[in-house]
């Protein structure tokens, strides 16, 4: 089981430590390019994200290059033992680009173009633009290939948006018509459109999904999103080819969004050699730090298992304060060096800011940045990020280490898409994100790895397989959840699972779909949606074979299953349907698969998942109680075990490390019994790797 992945590029094996750097707003004044360097050895910065938004300066009028400046840069930070994230300019493009082919200002979906202006405002079609793209990347690609400085490329800048021009309703049409092998019959049928009289009868009447046209076809506005994403794959491909093709060595990157739904980041990730995702939590507002903090430690998990483990990018984040928030509130002591080293527990190997210098004018002119208007580095932020870069230096062993969890939960991006547009449950309580971290916390708070994966991913490696709200079954998913469990695995399934199809069509005969029905031993007839204040209650039977006793407060959806062959493990406490199966479990070949039928408290999901971890010999990184909001992650090369022990709460908080002597490596001390976190703080550990583990 591979854990060492060795660096993202092996001319720098340490971690990296920089952020987005635009000397290009600074060509007037080149001594601040000399304060950059000077300031960036003293933050203990290595890896600047350079030419984000750099088109104009880098071809002031078409077909004229400009890389003076950007030579300088490349060589200034090769002299001073830096790297550059290279980045190709298509977020942003010049206005004469603009003015010139008008066929490249993004239409939108109520079919106006836009006027020049913003950014990642381009269509995703335009074969002007594509070229465009492809030539400045070609001469980006000649011109640094083999610098000492080019570490990496970084490929545009969030992609994601959607043009609704001729050329991109040509290119959905023609995609659909490969999708369904020329058979509108077939799309007909997978859209369902006899329902209001909706169906085509020419491919060329099909237009993508708009407010002022067609809306409401679940179909449509799912293979919509799947073009979208394979759109704009093939823009990465054009970006990518010249630099594939020039400089073969240098690893791919782009910067992703978290959870956002505009683009299938699965799929994207394919087209990657690295993943990378830009991270702006809230903290210390109005919920709690350790529940946000777990919300996070969710969305590094999946960024670490889109490529299988692979070491990924925290590729910005923010030194201070985020401006564009509706609070901008300022970390906390403390908060920036643990958040930061909360992306490496989870398997990052940078930390990186949006931004290096805080512009003088402009939209972002107030955004949080290493190097503030003042100019130098006697500031808060600036030590702390210094303080960021003597960490990351200690730790050049846990570079390329992975994790390898016995445990996986599914948040799939095309299931979320079809909750997210299907009209049912209520508004406000889809809530798939939600309950996938939910179900995710009482590991974190345990100290027990888990991978976040898609439904196409491989279950079979994991002890426990957990699949909140799997309305959409992909093809081929209910059998290898089957096959999962016939060879031994456990299944935690939930309410609003197995429903539809990949075409959001409903299963029919009983829900869950595909066979799950069979395999979980029941029956969801039908499911209640409650208000806010409504609560009802599931009471454990007893005994039962999970050892929960007593009852947990239940809320907003419940559904009313029947057992068909499932033990009954709880049943409902009220309302009409008092005494109804509410969780079950059913034996299966070698495994077990549980159906939770009910959106339940917090406090069940910690006593169940609590007892499985249990009963199926789930390891925790620590064999320690910890204090609530404090959490442990660990990589490892197979030989070494790297701990993060992690404080996200204001007070002081003790665990208790055992007899074990463990080195702590930011500091050298030795630690064992009873060990002392203060607020928002952490401690780094090793340990040598179970010979079982890994
Ligand atoms: C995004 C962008 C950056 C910058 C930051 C500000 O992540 O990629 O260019 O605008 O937001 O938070
Ligand atoms: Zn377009």
């Amino acid at each position: 089981m591979k854990t060492n992945y060795g660096p993202i590029n092996p001319n720098c094996p340490h971690m990296l430590h920089g952020g987005d750097y635009n000397p290009d707003q600074w060509i007037r004044t080149p001594e601040i390019w000399d304060e950059d360097m000077r300031l960036m050895g003293l933050s203990g910065c290595n890896a600047m994200s350079v030419g984000i938004f750099a088109w104009a300066a880098l071809e002031p009028a078409e077909g004229r290059y400009e890389f003076g400046w950007l030579d300088t840069i490349m060589d200034k930070l090769a002299d001073a033992g830096g790297y550059a994230v290279l980045a190709t300019p298509s977020g942003a493009r010049p206005a004469w680009l603009s003015a010139a082919y008008p066929e490249v200002l993004r239409v939108r979906s109520d079919r106006g173009r836009n006027l020049h202006g913003g950014r990642h405002n381009h269509c995703l079609t335009s074969p002007v633009y594509r070229e465009k793209v492809a030539a400045i990347n070609r001469k980006l690609a000649e011109r640094y290939t083999g610098h000492p400085a080019l570490l990496l490329w970084h490929l545009s800048n969030e992609y994601g948006g959607q043009c609704h021009c001729d050329l991109c309703r040509a290119a959905f049409v023609q995609w659909l018509q490969g999708r369904y092998h020329d058979d509108l019959d077939a799309l007909n049928h997978a859209w369902w459109t006899a329902f209001w009289s909706h169906t085509y009868t020419d491919f060329s009447q099909i237009e993508p999904p708009s407010p002022i046209g067609e809306g409401a076809t679940h179909g449509l506005s799912l293979d919509w999103k799947r073009f979208l994403t394979d759109q704009t794959i093939s823009f990465i491909r054009n970006e990518a080819a010249p630099l594939r093709e020039l400089t073969p060595d240098v690893p791919i990157t782009t910067n992703f969004m978290g959870l956002s739904t505009v683009l299938d980041y699965w799929k994207v990730a394919r087209e990657l050699d690295v993943i990378s995702w830009d991270n702006y939590p809230r903290w210390h507002g109005p919920g709690s730090d350790a529940d946000l903090a777990a919300g996070i430690a969710f969305v590094h998990d999946i960024n670490r298992c889109h490529k299988d483990g692979k070491p990924f990018m925290l590729m910005e984040s923010v030194p201070s304060a985020t401006n564009w928030m509706a609070v901008a509130k300022r970390k906390r002591p403390g908060m920036h060096l643990l958040s930061s080293l909360q992306a490496v527990a989870h398997g990052s190997d940078t930390v990186q800011y949006f931004q290096w210098r805080k512009s003088r004018g402009g939209a972002e002119k107030f955004h949080g940045a290493v190097v503030d208007h003042v100019g130098h580095e006697n500031t808060r932020v600036f030590r702390d990020v210094a303080a960021v870069g003597k960490v990351l230096a200690a730790l050049d062993p846990v570079v390329g280490t992975s994790v390898r969890p016995e445990v996986a939960i599914v948040y799939d991006w095309e299931n979320r898409w079809a909750i997210d547009g299907m009209a049912a449950l209520g508004r406000e309580l889809r809530k798939y994100p939600q309950t996938c971290t939910a179900h995710y916390r009482p590991f974190w708070q345990r100290g027990v790895p888990v991978d976040v994966i898609e439904e196409l991913c491989d279950f079979s490696r994991y002890k426990l397989l957990i699949t909140p709200m799997l309305y959409m079954l992909r093809p081929g998913v209910a059998e290898r959840i089957k096959s999962f469990v016939a060879a031994g695995g456990t299944l935690v399934m939930t309410y609003w699972s197995g429903i539809v199809d990949e075409n959001d069509l409903c299963h029919l005969g009983g829900w869950p779909g595909e066979g799950l029905r069979e395999l979980l031993g029941i029956w969801d007839e039908e499911i209640d949606a409650l208000y806010p204040a409504d609560r009802n209650r599931i009471v454990m039977a007893e005994p039962n074979a999970l050892g929960l006793r007593g009852q947990y407060d239940t809320r907003e959806l419940c559904g009313l299953i029947h057992a068909e062959g499932a033990e009954v493990l709880a049943t409902y406490g009220d309302d009409f349907y008092a005494g109804r199966p509410a969780l079950t479990v059913n034996a299966v070949g070698e495994g077990e698969a549980y159906y939770i039928a009910s959106r339940n408290s917090d406090a069940f999901l910690a006593d169940f998942y609590g007892r499985l971890i249990a009963t199926l010999g789930i390891a925790p990184i620590l064999d320690a109680d910890l204090p609530a909001g404090v959490t442990v992650q660990k990589r490892t090369d197979g030989t070494d075990e790297f701990l993060f022990l992690m404080n996200f709460t204001g007070d002081e908080q003790t665990v208790n490390l055992g007899d074990a002597a463990l080195p702590d490596m930011l500091t050298g001390e030795t630690l064992s019994g009873d060990t002392l976190l203060p607020p928002y703080g952490l401690k780094v550990l090793r340990r040598p790797a179970a010979p079982s583990t890994g």
